[in-house]
């Protein structure tokens, strides 16, 4: 019998979530049944949709339920298998995060390569959020040569990637992010043309100045000030790519007061949840993959240690100004 520790929801928070909206709670493991495997997670993820699952309202996915553990991605090694489809010793990637130990049915979790990219990597630029960019910019942005992409939350786990793959598809890419320190991580080390802090700007005077010939893609992921600002830099038949809007997900946030553009800039704005783009998979780890082993594309893991430690690194994660690249936990 396996031991292990999982983060259960108490209450469903209202606003910002506490630390008492969540309990660290011990239970024991059962043996693998037939096609189950026992995993030992190693990381799990911490994600901005999970805020969304802690309230009652059921949108693309269902709620948290109280008093159950939470779950989200995690990687970890299989140490005990009855599946004849994935062998013990192998590393895997499944839902079963927010704990240090699951079963689960061998059919529901993917074999991850760790000699490919470290294990946290299989989180971040080669897992879900990866997936989000690949899917976002070429499939709903549908970027040409030439045209100009604007990535808000440009340093984190998705907008770092989206970027980096605008740029090789001959873009200008131009982002925002919260600190001088990312603006110079984005410009210097992802190859992004111009950065902002947000803080320190006026986002449409800057987005004047950092895309002259106008905005052709914005890849949404902040909401509030930033759609306003992207909105009055759109070049007319512009697409906005709505992948998140995590500044209103724990208090609501004024609409723009200039939505009127989509009608006068002819826009298509479209969100997407990645999910729904299974189809795409393999041709993102094909792509993304082959880039990685080439080292064309750089990625960034932030690692926060413990289990104990989880529910604090997703209040970061959604705070801001903690992380940089991916946010992972370790376990
Ligand atoms: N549609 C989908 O299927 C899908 C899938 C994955 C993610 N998403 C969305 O994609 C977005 C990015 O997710 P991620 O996993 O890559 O997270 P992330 O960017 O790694 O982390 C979130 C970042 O958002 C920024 N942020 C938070 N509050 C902000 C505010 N009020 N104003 C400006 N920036 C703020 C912070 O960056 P700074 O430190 O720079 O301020 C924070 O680090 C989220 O909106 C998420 O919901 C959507």
């Amino acid at each position: 019998m396996v031991i292990s520790r999982e983060w259960h929801l108490l209450a469903r928070p209202r606003g910002w979530p506490k630390p008492e909206d969540f309990a660290l709670v011990e239970r024991d493991v059962p043996d693998p049944g037939d096609g189950e495997i026992l995993v030992r997670n190693h990381y799990m993820s911490v994600d901005p949709y999970m805020r969304g699952r802690m309230n009652a309202q059921r949108t693309y996915a269902a709620p948290y339920e109280i008093g159950k553990a939470m779950y989200g991605e995690a990687v970890g090694e299989v140490v005990a298998s009855r599946s004849d489809r994935i062998a013990q010793g192998a590393f895997v990637r499944t839902m079963a995060g927010w704990r240090e130990a699951a079963v689960c049915r061998a059919d529901t979790a993917e074999v991850i390569d760790p000699e490919l990219a470290p294990l946290p990597a299989h989180l971040g630029v080669l897992g879900m959020p990866g997936w989000t960019a690949y899917v976002g910019l070429y499939d709903i942005g549908q970027p040409e040569p030439g045209e100009t992409v604007f990535v808000s939350a440009a340093s984190g786990a998705v907008g770092s990637i989206v970027g980096q793959l605008a740029k090789t598809h001959g873009c200008r890419v131009v982002g925002s992010v919260g600190s001088a320190a990312k603006v110079r991580y984005i410009t210097e080390e992802l190859g992004f043309d111009a950065g902002c802090d947000y803080h320190d700007v006026d986002l449409t005077e800057w987005l004047g100045e950092a895309a002259p010939d106008g905005v052709d893609i914005y890849f949404e992921n902040v909401g509030g000030d930033h759609l306003q600002a992207a909105l009055n830099a759109m070049n007319s038949f512009g697409r906005i790519v709505a992948c998140g809007m995590i500044s209103g997900y724990n208090e609501p946030r004024p609409g723009p007061s200039n939505l009127h553009s989509i009608v006068a800039k002819r826009l298509r704005v479209q969100g997407f949840i990645v999910r729904d783009h299974a189809d795409r998979k393999p041709a993102f780890l094909e792509h993304v993959g082959g880039m990685l082993r080439a080292g064309k594309i750089r990625h960034t893991e932030t690692v926060v240690d413990g289990i104990d430690n989880a529910v604090q690194a997703l209040l970061q994660l959604l705070e801001g100004g903690h992380h940089t690249g991916k946010m992972v936990v370790s376990l």
